[in-house]
């Protein structure tokens, strides 16, 4: 029997009532066996300044440390102004320091995204797929989730209730123990 394999879920929103974080408690009920989801709230971080990054915060250093114990990263993004968060890119910057000590070199990634306009994230998760090419992070091509018109697919809870987006976050979830295995974890 394979090993768990242990899923490090990360929402690009500090919002409370976030979309992206709502996708993330849903695949946590969506995972195939032989999986678990951890959700970490992305911690309060200063913005990545570079002379700080051999002394860092310690909230980035256990941002490294529970990305570097996780087999697999699941980002659930949102899209602001066509691009990532700054939440989000600055806690991967963080992450991905000093150069050569980066946490998410060989990590299997899946992305997903929820926003309220008709595209679902569609460019943002470019870019992001984007840093992964830098950052050395084997990430699930297919299928893509982009949840657009999210005010209409969760309900006033918070609970997602469209099947084709748990679907799809489903099969995401299955490819990406999939990819992770393919990769040793
Ligand atoms: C947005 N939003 C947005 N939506 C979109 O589809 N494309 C975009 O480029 C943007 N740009 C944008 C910029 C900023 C600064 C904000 C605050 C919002 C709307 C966005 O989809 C919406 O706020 C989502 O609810 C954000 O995701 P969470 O916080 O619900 O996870």
């Amino acid at each position: 029997m394979d090993a768990t394999i242990r899923i490090l879920g990360l929402a690009g929103s500090l919002r409370r009532d976030s979309y992206n974080r709502a996708a993330l408690r849903a695949a946590a009920g969506l995972l195939p066996p032989g999986a678990s989801l951890t959700i970490l709230d992305l911690p309060d971080l200063p913005g990545f300044n570079q002379d700080l990054e051999r002394q860092m915060p310690p909230a980035a250093t256990r941002l490294k440390q529970v990305v570097r114990d996780a087999d697999a990263i699941l980002i659930a993004t949102p899209e602001y102004n066509y691009s990532v968060p700054g939440v989000l890119k600055n806690a991967i910057d963080w992450a991905s320091r000093p150069y050569g000590d980066s946490a998410w070199k060989g990590k299997p990634v899946a992305v997903m995204g929820a926003s309220v306009g008709a595209i679902g994230t569609a460019r943002a998760q470019y870019h992001l797929r984007q840093c992964f090419v830098f950052l050395d992070m084997p990430a699930v091509g297919q299928p893509e989730v982009m949840i657009g018109n999210a005010a209409q697919r969760f309900d006033a809870a918070g609970e997602l209730t469209d099947a084709t987006s748990r679907q799809l976050i489903g099969a995401l979830l299955s490819a990406l123990v999939d990819l992770a295995r393919r990769h040793g974890r």
